[in-house]
């Protein structure tokens, strides 16, 4: 291929972030278009141009920032979706949820299907966050919310365990443990629990979870920062969390 030719990516988020890599990569970058046929990927991974693959040492290792020039999204795609696959994509849904609030998450929270209608608030929510922080170094970090300990679950169980969307919804229940949300931590657990997804995992060394948590992509000088929830629609990034909650959050979450 050439300069002027361009890579299409269609599939799930695993798809999406390996294309998208090799395009931006490939000669110095040619252009992609994301057609995303997985709700992971129709409500989140297919938009904002982060790209790249997971190493044994830590989750999205490996990447680079390459915007898609189209995402190209036909709901009808997820019909033959297997149900656990719907079901990890539920876990980005009411993540977005609860960073976007308002109607987004009162549609959710009445824990109806996921229809047009309620992947195109996600990738709106996405859309607005991604325009004012392109590269991620404030804002768009809220988009990270169940992913510091979904990341270091998946990494410390090699990435054979869980789902990504499993992984992020013991991590939504972990950040809302550590946001200290109790009411809304149990309606977050009920949704997730209801739509069959894991909130704990059990027999995970937490030693080795905490170790992965170290190597997170944006740990900084004063460790890892946390996003928590205020409430639906006020979530924030930056939060430097006790060990002892941390260990506490993990203990619960079935780590031991
Ligand atoms: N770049 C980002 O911003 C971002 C955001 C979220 C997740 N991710 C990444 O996305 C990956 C997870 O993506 P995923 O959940 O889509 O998993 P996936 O890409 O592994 O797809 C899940 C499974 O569904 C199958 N599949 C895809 N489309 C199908 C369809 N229409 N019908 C039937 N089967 C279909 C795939 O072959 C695969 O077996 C993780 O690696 C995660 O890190 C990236």
């Amino acid at each position: 291929m050439t300069r002027d030719d361009v890579v299409a990516a269609v599939g799930g988020g695993v798809v999406g972030d390996l294309a998208g890599f090799c395009a931006a990569t490939y000669q110095r970058g040619v252009g992609h278009v994301q057609v995303p046929t997985t709700l992971v990927a129709q409500v989140d991974s297919a938009y904002g141009g982060k790209t790249g693959v997971d190493l044994p040492e830590g989750k999205n290792y490996v990447g680079a920032f390459h915007q898609p020039t189209a995402v190209i999204v036909d709901p009808a795609t997820l019909a033959t979706l297997p149900p656990e696959e719907h079901a990890a994509g539920y876990a980005e849904v009411l993540k977005t949820a609860l960073i976007a609030g308002g109607p987004l998450w009162e549609r959710v929270r009445s824990g109806g299907d996921v229809d047009d209608a309620v992947i195109h608030g996600c990738l709106r929510t996405k859309l607005a966050i991604v325009a004012s922080d392109e590269r991620d170094r404030g804002g768009r970090q809220v988009l990270n919310l169940g992913h510091t300990v979904g990341h270091a679950i998946e990494a410390a169980t090699g990435y054979r365990r869980f789902r990504h969307g499993e992984a992020v919804a013991i991590g939504l229940a972990c950040a809302l443990r550590l946001s200290g949300r109790e009411a809304l931590r149990a309606e977050v657990v009920a949704l997730l629990e209801a739509r069959g997804l894991p909130v704990s995992a059990p027999g995970v060394d937490s030693a080795l979870v905490i170790d992965h948590l170290g190597r997170d992509k944006k740990r900084a000088g004063g460790g890892v920062p946390f996003v928590l929830v205020e409430a639906p629609g006020a979530v924030t990034h930056g939060h430097h969390v006790r060990d002892a909650d941390l260990r506490a959050a993990l203990a619960e979450a079935g780590a031991g």
